[in-house]
């Protein structure tokens, strides 16, 4: 179904934003027909923001310390993706765990990247957790995010074969290019209305 205005997508990060990159790249390149509403991080000198400002898009500093609470920095950070109407929330980075009053405020409509093929190597280091298990094969996922860490409807995976020379730095930098076609291309095919969501599973309709 096509729709009359581009969706509007928020993009929440705390750092380097090399994902938020690749998305800011689809878009201007005319590939992602979104349109990069605000990008909110909980760090004020993440490099995101830049990168925001420089796409021209609105850039907001939350200051975690200024919130007394998770659910009352949530709480603010609802509003401002409010204000900015955003429709979908990808998170890029944001290395805060969400409260479950904005998982359940958003249901649906929130989108993650991980480094790894979850359900393995869920939470931090995910490339560290994969040498460290000796895995032959890891990679990137994009998923849903439900009220747990890493456990949401899995949209799309890239497969990364590990080198038995791997080093986390090696290995994540073959995953990170796999990440930068992943994201644009879920967040595509949710603007198209192409995933459907049944329980765990995420279906694609291609037609
Ligand atoms: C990526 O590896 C992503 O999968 C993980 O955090 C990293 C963020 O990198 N959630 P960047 O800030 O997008 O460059």
């Amino acid at each position: 179904m096509a729709r009359s205005e581009p969706l509007r997508i928020g993009v929440l990060a705390s750092g380097r934003g090399s994902n938020l990159q690749a998305i800011i790249d689809a878009i201007e390149a005319g590939k992602l027909d979104c349109r990069l509403a605000v990008v909110v991080s909980d760090r004020a000198d993440a490099q995101a923001l830049e990168r925001a400002r420089k796409h021209g898009t609105e850039a907001v500093f939350m200051d975690p310390k200024a919130h007394p609470t998770r659910e009352a920095f949530d709480q603010t950070l609802l509003g401002v993706l409010a204000e900015q109407r955003v429709e979908l929330v990808c998170l890029a980075g944001y290395m805060r765990v969400l409260s479950p009053t904005f998982v359940r405020a958003l249901p649906g409509l929130i989108m993650n990247i991980h480094p790894a093929l979850l359900p393995a190597f869920p939470g931090l280091h995910a490339q560290r957790q994969a040498l460290q298990y000796g895995v032959k094969v890891s990679g990137a996922t994009v998923h849903f995010v439900n009220e747990g860490v890493d456990t949401g409807p899995i949209i799309c995976q890239a497969a990364v074969p590990v080198r038995e020379d791997d080093t986390e730095e090696t290995l994540a930098a073959r995953i990170i290019e796999q990440e930068h076609q992943l994201y644009p291309r879920a967040i595509r095919l949710y603007a198209e209305g192409r995933l459907e969501v049944r329980g765990l599973r995420v279906y694609v309709n291609e037609t």
